[in-house]
């Protein structure tokens, strides 16, 4: 077992995401890859330039652990080549392939880097992380996703946002607005919030407390129809006050210890694909979706899934201020039956998540591990999608796994009802506004597409790559342990998971496409990737 774990470095991260994004999205599909000799060689067939990197081992499942130094030919030699020159590389290949220019792409891979070196520099300032392991493991994504051109990109100078960063292991106080009845706007379980109104500061009568971000309070501040109302009386700024919070991976979604709940704010930032925005029928269809999930996971000892009884926002004739306000109430985690750990932290090659788990000490006990872990994850999640036309979104930032005191999964926590979706045809959503619908529904078969790749290509690949970098010879067998768990699971004879056992490529997000595309999220298309179920 490795003892050290592998030191982050900006040029390196930015590098390896680059190559990562072009091995799968671009090589790939293409067939312009050699693997042997601990090295990766790649064609961009386009640009017809030939790279290659270390290999820390043949791969198993669509993900290769690339190592620097990455290099390029250059007529009989190979010269090095850094993250600025793979960025370079990228974009011309893309501008080929698509026929499209992207001005704003080199930006943004250099924004996400330099956003790298201000997280890495704030860590080293502070000496240690949260000694809560769940908070931890939300704020360890120093990184960020490895399948995407500019992980870490944030608008603004690192001094404006680093105090809201969770990679820089930070915490801070809302901002609390106070809201007249009349430019109230809400949905839901309006008693969902009382635990966290008890800790904010104190409003007149007439008025309901309103927690915001501080960074988004900052960015909405000056829109004349909040200045207006601000000047009334309609709203009532109260400063920043109350309970601690903790920013979680996902930037914009804030852990509150004291009142064990979540905040989902609206963050107009572009984080990875999307601005982080609750759109009004995100805001209504959380508390929809929440009252209509409830039997889908009743009943359940291995999953569960975060409710979101409860949205508030103000109803201000101004959608940006309408939507950039809204919060969406999340269920916290003290009553799980163990200490949650977010998937991605266990996935991060760089992070120490995985191996601070006693089981993972030994080959035998990573075995057992992983076992209890792929069925937990993969389970609840062909049911739901099987038995009632549910589409979660279980990828790694998505999913927490609850740890029993010996380090042993126990239970598979999904949350997120923005990416939850319904399929169309199967349930009967008659009674909700139209846009509201629209956002909840996805035919049937992208969202058989979203699963697989949320399940097997973002999520178990990821995680079982991370255990086979502790014990190096497993990988083959951990994907033997998720074929024999399908193989045994109550959906074996479904015809989809009949493909997948036969060994149907996986449908792998084309990130690096979207964002060149400039395309919405919901928008991203999926190239073919290997699909190791039936080696
Ligand atoms: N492997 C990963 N897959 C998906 N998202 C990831 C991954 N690693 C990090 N992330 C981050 O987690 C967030 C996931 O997106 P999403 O669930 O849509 O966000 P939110 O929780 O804010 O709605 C993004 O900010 C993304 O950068
Ligand atoms: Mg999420």
């Amino acid at each position: 077992m490795l003892l050290t774990r592998r030191i982050v470095t900006a040029d390196d991260a930015t590098t390896t995401s680059l190559l990562n994004c072009l091995v799968r999205e671009v090589c790939v599909p293409d067939r312009q890859v050699w693997a042997g000799g601990g090295r990766l060689v790649l064609r961009l067939p386009r640009a017809g330039v030939l790279l290659r990197a270390g290999l820390a081992r043949p791969p198993v499942g669509p993900t290769y652990r690339l190592r620097a130094p990455v290099e390029e030919r250059r007529a009989d030699a190979w010269i090095p080549a850094g993250w600025e020159r793979i960025a370079d590389l990228a974009a011309g290949e893309l501008e080929l392939a698509t026929g499209r220019a992207n001005p704003e792409f080199s930006a943004q891979v250099r924004d996400s880097h330099a956003a790298l070196r201000a997280i890495l520099a704030a860590r080293e300032q502070t000496a240690e992380g949260s000694a809560d392991a769940f908070l931890a493991s939300e704020q360890s994504l120093v990184s960020g996703h490895r399948f995407h051109p500019a992980p870490k990109a944030r608008q603004g100078a690192p001094g404006e946002w680093l105090p809201y960063a969770p990679e820089a292991r930070t915490r801070f106080r809302p901002r609390w607005l106070a809201v007249r009845a009349d430019v109230l706007a809400e949905g839901g379980d309006a008693a969902a919030f009382a635990e966290l109104e008890a800790l904010g500061p104190s409003v007149p009568p007439e008025y309901t407390l309103l927690p915001v971000h501080p960074w988004q309070f900052s960015l909405l501040s000056g829109r004349p129809l909040l200045r207006r109302a601000l000047a009334s009386g309609g709203v009532r700024d109260l400063g920043t006050a109350g309970p601690e919070v903790f920013p979680t991976a996902s930037v914009r979604t804030v852990y509150v210890p004291s009142a064990d709940v979540f905040c989902k704010f609206s963050l107009d930032v572009r984080i990875t694909n999307c601005v982080r925005k609750n759109s009004w029928y995100e805001l209504d269809g959380a508390v929809h979706l929440n009252r209509l999930l409830g039997e889908v996971f009743a009943g359940h000892d291995g999953a569960a899934l975060l409710a979101e009884p409860a949205y508030r926002t103000v109803a201000l004739a101004d959608r940006a201020l309408y939507e950039g306000f809204g919060v969406i109430l999340r269920e916290g985690v003290r009553n799980l039956p163990g200490t949650p750990l977010l998937a991605a932290a266990l996935a991060d090659p760089y992070g120490t998540a995985l191996s601070a788990l006693a089981p993972l000490a030994t080959p035998e006990g990573a075995a057992a591990w992983w076992d209890a872990y792929a069925r937990l994850v993969l389970r609840p999640v062909l049911a739901a999608y099987l038995d009632h036309g549910v589409v979660l979104e279980p990828h790694v930032q998505n999913v927490l796994m609850v740890m029993d005191s010996g380090g042993m999964p126990v239970r598979a926590v999904f949350r997120d009802l923005e990416g939850t979706k319904l399929t169309a045809g199967r349930w009967n959503l008659a009674h909700l506004p139209a846009g509201v619908r629209d956002a909840l529904t996805y035919d049937a078969e992208r969202g058989w597409n979203r699963v697989v790749y949320c399940l097997f290509v973002n999520h178990l690949t990821e995680v079982a790559a991370a255990v086979a970098d502790l014990h190096p010879t497993l990988e083959r067998e951990l994907w033997g342990t998720v074929r024999r768990e399908l193989d045994a699971s109550p959906h074996a004879d479904r015809p989809q998971v009949r493909a997948l056992l036969a060994g149907v490529p996986f449908p792998a997000k084309a990130n690096l496409r979207a964002r060149w595309a400039r395309s919405a999220d919901r928008a991203a298309t999926y190239v073919p990737a290997r699909n190791p179920l039936a080696n």
